[in-house]
């Protein structure tokens, strides 16, 4: 449980924790490198925690020099002793299917029950094209693999997502033959770069993406930068609550994943990037946010798998900003941790939002005025945080129960927030 009340405006400099998607991928891609990966300000958060937890179930070693800064030593995966756990970790079970349907052993892949309910079809069957042995439970986990040989695809993706963008490309290392994927538009590129990075024969042209099996990969030395959907609540906090200004450095800025900067720009808010650089192999800028009066704005097409996760925090944003904010081509968000629009229209209600929920998304007409309520994270580190920033403009104290899921993807939230200058209380159970 923890109150929440920003008294003033938000104030400081802050990075932010290791981005996700590239913590997930530093560990699955090392360990299949010839040699010893380097891996510095690494995510140590419960998810990918779960896929660290997997990588050492198949024999792979991994130093743990501090928190963050882990030693791969990859090129030799053997049969685990029971299933693998990936806790509630989507991407690390999708991705490590596309690895272990090319194994010489067999496994079983599985999670939480949260995980459990999430669809797995989607990379199951491309997979298979591939001539993969691996089966579902009812199109969900567990996943049951068997050796098989693989064979290169031609693969025309049906939907904008990274992880089977990137379950198919990790398959096609261990294929008889290239492989191409075409995505219906730019899901993260975190998966190609980093396998060109290792040197393997990969090639990117507009939104289809050839691998060529048969290069060995070649261990990284990798400095993992901030995560840009973890600077996105107090991107959003820091434009919404008056009076605050705030520094985040080390941003990841990828042009995959910065959708959000983009919409809250139509928006008006005041973002700055004041400096920019490269940091394991991505672009990472410092981003100076003020606060701003926002407009409403209209969110659809190539942007929402650019800002996918950040659609639950936008609601905020749009509940403060004057006129209609509506949300399409984003049905994606049902298919998250939680059904990401039915829960977080159900949690803002609670403190007196007006919420339209469409099949793919949602209508906002701001500005709002939020009470405090009682609400809950479900165990979805994406909604408990996206309340903490609601809580922050309601007109009296909010507790949001279930704010230890945050560590999910940003160990630290809470104090984060306090740093900033946020009042509110962590409990003994806060993240
Ligand atoms: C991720 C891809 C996205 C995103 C998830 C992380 C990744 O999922 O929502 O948080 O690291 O590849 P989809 O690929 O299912 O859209």
């Amino acid at each position: 449980m923890q109150p929440l009340r920003a008294g003033q405006g938000l104030r400081g400099q802050t990075g932010v924790p290791g981005d996700k998607s590239l913590s997930h991928r530093a560990i699955l891609l090392g360990m299949l490198a010839q040699g010893r990966t380097e891996v510095r300000n690494w995510l140590a958060a419960g998810d990918t925690e779960a896929t660290l937890g997997a990588a050492r179930a198949l024999g792979v070693p991994i130093l743990r020099h501090d928190t963050n800064t882990l030693s791969i030593d990859g090129g030799c995966l053997r049969e685990a002793d029971g299933p693998l756990n990936f806790v509630n970790a989507g991407t690390g079970i999708r991705l490590a299917a596309g690895i272990m349907v090319g194994q010489s052993f067999p496994s079983v892949l599985d999670g939480s029950d949260q995980l459990r309910r999430r669809p797995m079809k989607r990379v199951a069957e491309p997979l298979q094209l591939m001539g993969a042995n691996i089966s579902t439970t009812d199109g969900r986990c567990p996943l049951h693999i068997r050796p098989a040989q693989l064979r290169g695809v031609h693969y025309v993706m049906s939907i904008a997502s990274a992880q089977v963008k990137s379950a198919v490309l990790l398959a096609a290392l261990f294929a008889d033959s290239p492989t191409t994927v075409v995505q219906p538009g730019p899901a993260r590129d975190h998966t190609e770069l980093m396998l060109q990075a290792m040197g393997a024969d990969l090639v990117v042209e507009g939104n289809t993406v050839t691998l060529t099996p048969g290069k060995p990969l070649q261990p990284l030395n990798l400095s993992v930068p901030g995560d840009f959907s973890s600077a996105a609540f107090l991107m959003v906090a820091a434009s919404v609550v008056p009076d605050s200004e705030i520094t985040l450095t080390g941003v990841n800025l990828n042009r995959t994943r910065d959708g959000l900067l983009d919409v809250l720009r139509a928006m008006g808010a005041d973002i700055e990037v004041i400096e920019r650089g490269v940091e394991g192999g991505e672009p990472v800028g410092t981003l100076r946010v003020r606060s701003a009066v926002l407009r409403g704005v209209e969110v659809g097409g190539d942007v929402v798998v650019r800002m996918i996760d950040e659609f639950p925090v936008l609601m905020v944003a749009a509940l403060c900003a004057e006129g209609e904010t509506l949300v399409r081509d984003a049905q994606e968000l049902r298919v998250k941790e939680t059904d990401r629009i039915a829960v977080m229209a159900a949690e803002l209600r609670k403190m007196g939002a007006e919420i339209e929920e469409r099949p793919d998304g949602y209508r906002i007409v701001g500005p709002q005025k939020l009470r405090g309520a009682e609400v809950d994270g479900h165990d979805d580190h994406r909604i408990a945080m996206t309340l903490s920033v609601a809580a922050m403009i309601a007109q009296s104290q909010t507790v949001v129960h279930d704010i230890a899921c945050a560590a999910d993807s940003f160990p630290g939230f809470p104090q984060t927030l306090q740093a900033l200058g946020v009042e509110g209380e962590v409990r003994a159970n806060g993240a």
